[in-house]
């Protein structure tokens, strides 16, 4: 156990199983107290007990209920009325061909993809801000800056959820809130296997997953789809309380830094992470005070650079 999140509470929506489940696990090892969620008693009582054997200290508690309803969320905030780190994690996919998909179609797909995580962070938002501390992390998907052919409706939700994290990491601006949306690639979990059976006609999942990646998605670097927990390690990190700051202050709540949007890959932050670092921690301590100047500094050279997050 890491315990860098004791003493936080996490919501993933649609974690029975997945990507979902496996940021659960990640984060109940952090010493985050962990709400699962899902459908069916069934299915919650079994990722509750799945997370406790894998992490046998783990503060875990489930709500079954459709978070895809406003019902649903209601009586989640009756039983949970403030949480800390909020995974929009609900998502459904299949593919349908465009001329098929009917109008229900789209708002089915809207309803439980977008509006699910809308109500959450609607919800949650504002005891966040007020404890001037928070996570909302959407789930997104490489389909919202690569819109596949075999499922629109699909891709259209993912770009949506960036649109929405953009909107509300302003919206958060100034506080220790943050607002990212992860954009996995393919990933192997129970729906994946679900869409490739769909697709592959018969064949062997390895066959599926290597034509999948020659023809549906040949610009794939990995070639191979990735396991949910690579996923849940990245979500994790963004979660987290910032490590430079935990290591060096008893107090963790000082001015966090508002990451506007999306994660790309948390290697440039690593970097700015080192060179901080190795330079002395400037600018009081505090990571995003000394972005803040370096980026000061660079618009006497022609305009301001970048930012590491877009
Ligand atoms: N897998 C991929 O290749 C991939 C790639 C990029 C992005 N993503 C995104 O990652 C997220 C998770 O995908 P996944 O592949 O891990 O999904 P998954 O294996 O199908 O699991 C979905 C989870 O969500 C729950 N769920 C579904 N609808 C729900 C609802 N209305 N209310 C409450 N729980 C609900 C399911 O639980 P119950 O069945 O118990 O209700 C299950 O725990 C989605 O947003 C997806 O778009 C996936």
């Amino acid at each position: 156990m890491n315990l860098e999140l004791i003493g936080k509470t996490a919501l993933i929506s649609g974690s029975t199983k997945g990507i979902g489940f496996a940021i659960a696990n990640q984060l109940a090892a952090e010493g985050a107290r962990v709400i699962v969620n899902g459908r069916s008693d069934n299915a919650v009582n079994s990722a509750l007990q799945q997370v406790r054997k894998a992490v046998p200290e783990a503060k875990v508690e489930g709500f079954a209920g459709d978070l895809a309803t406003s019902t649903a969320t209601e009586e989640l905030l009756r039983l949970f009325p403030a949480v800390d780190i909020l995974v929009n994690n609900i998502g459904i996919y299949e593919p349908r061909p465009f001329d098929k998909t009917s109008d229900d179609d789209w708002r089915h797909v809207f309803e439980v993809n977008v509006l699910s995580g809308v109500r959450l962070s609607r919800a949650y938002i504002s005891g966040m801000k007020q404890r001037n501390w928070g996570r909302i992390i959407f789930i997104s998907s490489e389909s919202a800056i690569s819109t596949p052919k075999e499922m629109v409706h699909y891709g259209m939700t993912k770009t949506a959820q960036l649109a929405v994290s953009r909107g509300l990491a302003e919206y958060c601006g100034g506080t220790g809130v943050t607002v990212n949306s992860v954009l996995p690639g393919p990933t192997h979990s129970a729906g994946l296997e679900d869409f490739v059976a769909q697709l592959g006609g018969g064949q062997s999942f390895e066959a599926i997953e290597k034509e999948f990646f020659k023809s549906v998605r040949p610009s794939s670097l990995l070639k191979r789809f990735e396991t949910p927990d690579e996923v849940a390690r990245l979500v994790t990190f963004v979660g987290k309380r910032y490590d430079m700051k935990s290591k060096r202050h008893k107090n963790n709540n000082g001015p966090a830094k508002s990451t506007p949007g999306v994660v790309l890959g948390n290697q440039i932050e690593k970097r700015a992470h080192e060179i901080w670092l190795a330079t002395g921690c400037p600018h009081g301590d505090d990571l995003s005070h000394w972005l803040q100047a370096e980026r000061e500094a660079l618009k006497g050279f022609g305009g301001e650079r970048p930012s590491t997050t877009a």
